[in-house]
């Protein structure tokens, strides 16, 4: 494992995770915060916000964009070119468009859009609006400490890909079922990724959400595979 600095993460629930940097600045993975049943009280408010990150248009995903984006101003909002357009038309500045394959820097990060099997509409007042291909993301932050955030997705073997292209240490990982991969696939990711260290998300929110980080543990055991489960409660931080 690298020894160069790597942000401290806090896990505010579901997917949602608060990135401080090395630089004092914080990225928000996944604005869902107000709605969301597993964020602690005083975690849903910030000091600052200078960059949102968001995979797909889901609301357990992304929805208090707007509001966080209105009274945070971050500096940028990452997400597809369909959600950004989306962003843009609800009055957002600063969005950051891109697509799969891509990077940008954000905050001295390098950020890359990586694939994932999901789905990525929204219906908002009777229309259907289509927030592109869900996407996770790839973050490698100066010093070069690199980490996945999957979003919501099934496994997909294109994993090694992202593994052999960007050399992620640690990923966020859902493990809920029902929505995404269980934990016998997400034991197959971590593999696949050759990562050291996975962070359940997406479980136990909701009682359909059954994966447990524990059954991961012992699939990656099962699988021979060296990696170890980080089991962040809502409001813990590594
Ligand atoms: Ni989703
Ligand atoms: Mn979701």
């Amino acid at each position: 494992m690298s020894h160069s600095p790597r942000p401290r993460f806090t896990f505010l629930g579901h997917s949602t995770v608060r990135c401080d940097l090395p630089t004092g600045e914080v990225a928000l993975f996944e604005p869902w915060v107000g709605g969301n049943p597993m964020c602690p009280e005083e975690l849903k408010s910030f000091e600052r916000i200078d960059a949102m990150l968001i995979t797909h248009a889901h609301s357990d995903h992304m929805g208090d964009a707007v509001e966080l984006a209105k009274r945070y101003r971050p500096s940028k909002i990452v997400a597809s070119f369909e959600i950004c357009e989306w962003l843009a038309a609800q009055g957002i500045e600063n969005v950051a468009p891109m697509n799969i394959g891509g990077a940008q820097m954000i905050l001295g990060m390098r950020v890359s859009m990586v694939r994932a099997e999901h789905s990525s509409g929204l219906v908002e007042g009777g229309k259907f609006f289509d927030g592109g291909v869900p996407t996770g993301f790839v973050v490698k932050i100066s010093g070069g400490y690199t980490f996945y955030h999957a979003g919501d997705t099934g496994l997909f073997s294109d994993m090694q890909l992202i593994g052999e292209l960007y050399r992620p240490e640690l990923a966020f990982l859902p493990i809920g079922d029902l929505f995404t991969m269980d934990p016998h696939q997400a034991a197959r990711a971590c593999r696949f990724l050759g990562v050291r260290q996975v962070v359940p998300i997406h479980w136990g929110t909701f009682p359909d959400l059954t994966g447990k980080p524990e059954t991961l543990r012992k699939e990656l055991r099962d699988l021979g595979v060296t990696c170890e489960v980080l089991e962040l409660q809502p409001g813990e931080s590594y």
